[in-house]
C-alpha cells in the first residue's frame, strides 16, 4: 500500500505539490489525474526515489520512503512518462542490464525475462531492436521492465499516452491482469475514460492540490447523471440534472442546438477546477 502525508515539493521558484496527502490500498488501481503541469510525474519520482520531498512523509509497504529508501524502492516498479529503453539493444537485452542492475542472479533472471515476454505477449520479439518495435511493443517492454523484480507495488506515468484505441485497449487489459495478480497500481493518466474504465477510485491533482478523491460513480454523482452542452455566442455551457425527464423539459425551450449526454468525470474535474484535465 501506499500511504503519503503532507507531501510538499519546491523545484526553485516552483511549488509543485502543495501539502498532498493519499492513501491507497493493497491491490488497488488507483488513478491520478490532473492538467499538465498538475504535479503527477513530481509525485511519482518521489515515491520511486527519483526525486527528494521538500516536506512532508510517504510509505510504500510501511517502508518510509527517506529513512527506509532501499526497502521502499524494492517494493515499487516505474513505467516512466517517457520511453528510456536503450534503442541499440534487443528486447531481451533491455531487460537483462535492468535485472543485472537489481541484482538478479543469472538463472532466475533469464527465467523471469522470458516468462513476462510471454506476459505482455511479445514473447516473438525477443531477439528484435529495440528501435525496430512500434509505440505500444515499447510501452508493454518498460511493463515487462517495470516487473522484473516482482514489486508489489506499481507506477505508471501515463502508460497510453500517444497510443491508438486498439493499443490502449490491449494496454489496459494487460494493467487490469498486473492487478488480479494481487499488485498495487498507480496510474497517472490524461485520458479520463482511461481512469473511469480501469481505477476503483482516483483522484483530481489540480496546479500541486488534490481537489477530490472518490469512486468515479461518486464524483459524477455530486453533479446529476444527465449533461446538457450548448454552444452559446463562442462558448459552450453545460449543464447538469438528476434525470433525463428534467433535461428533455428545460432543453423544450432551447432555441440554439444543444446535445443531451450523461455525465463522465471530466464533468466531475471541471465543475472542481474549472479546467479540463486535457
Ligand atoms: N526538475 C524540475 N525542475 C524545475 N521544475 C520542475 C521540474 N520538474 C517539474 N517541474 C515543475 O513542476 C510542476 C509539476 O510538473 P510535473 O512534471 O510533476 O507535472 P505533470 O502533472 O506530470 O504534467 P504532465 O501532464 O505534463 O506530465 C510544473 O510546473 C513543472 O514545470
Ligand atoms: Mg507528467
Amino acid at each position: 500500500m501506499i500511504r503519503i502525508e503532507n507531501l510538499s515539493k519546491r523545484y526553485k521558484n516552483i511549488h509543485a505539490l502543495k501539502s498532498i496527502s493519499l492513501q491507497v490500498a493493497q491491490g488497488e488501481l488507483f488513478a491520478y489525474l490532473g492538467p499538465n503541469g498538475a504535479g503527477k510525474t513530481t509525485t511519482i519520482r518521489i515515491l520511486t526515489g527519483l526525486t527528494n520531498l521538500t516536506s512532508g512523509k510517504a510509505f510504500l509497504n510501511g517502508f518510509d520512503i527517506e529513512k527506509q529508501t532501499l526497502d521502499a524502492k524494492k517494493q515499487c516498479g516505474l513505467v516512466p512518462q517517457t520511453i528510456n529503453l536503450d534503442q541499440e539493444l534487443t528486447v531481451y537485452e533491455n531487460l537483462e542490464v535492468h535485472g543485472c542492475l537489481f541484482g538478479m542472479p543469472a538463472r532466475q533472471r533469464a527465467e523471469k525475462i522470458l516468462e513476462l515476454l510471454d506476459y505482455v505477449d511479445l514473447d516473438d520479439r525477443k531477439d528484435t531492436l529495440t528501435k525496430n518495435l512500434s509505440g505500444g511493443m515499447r510501452r508493454r517492454i518498460m511493463i515487462a521492465r517495470a516487473l522484473l523484480h516482482s514489486p508489489r507495488i506499481l507506477f505508471l506515468d501515463e502508460p497510453t499516452v500517444g497510443l491508438d484505441a486498439g493499443i490502449r485497449r490491449k494496454i489496459w487489459a494487460l494493467i487490469k491482469k498486473i492487478q488480479q495478480n494481487g499488485t498495487t497500481i498507480f496510474l497517472t493518466t490524461h485520458y479520463i475514460e482511461e481512469a473511469e474504465f480501469l481505477a476503483a477510485r482516483v483522484a483530481f491533482l489540480d496546479e500541486g492540490n488534490i481537489v477530490a478523491t472518490d469512486t468515479p460513480e461518486n464524483l459524477k454523482a455530486r453533479l446529476g447523471e444527465w449533461a446538457i452542452d450548448r454552444v452559446s455566442e463562442d462558448d459552450m455551457k453545460t449543464q447538469y440534472f438528476k434525470t433525463m425527464e428534467e433535461a428533455k423539459d428545460l432543453s423544450r425551450h432551447y432555441e440554439d442546438s444543444f446535445t443531451l449526454r450523461r455525465v463522465n468525470l471530466e464533468d466531475a474535474f471541471l465543475s472542481l477546477t474549472g479546467k479540463t484535465v486535457k
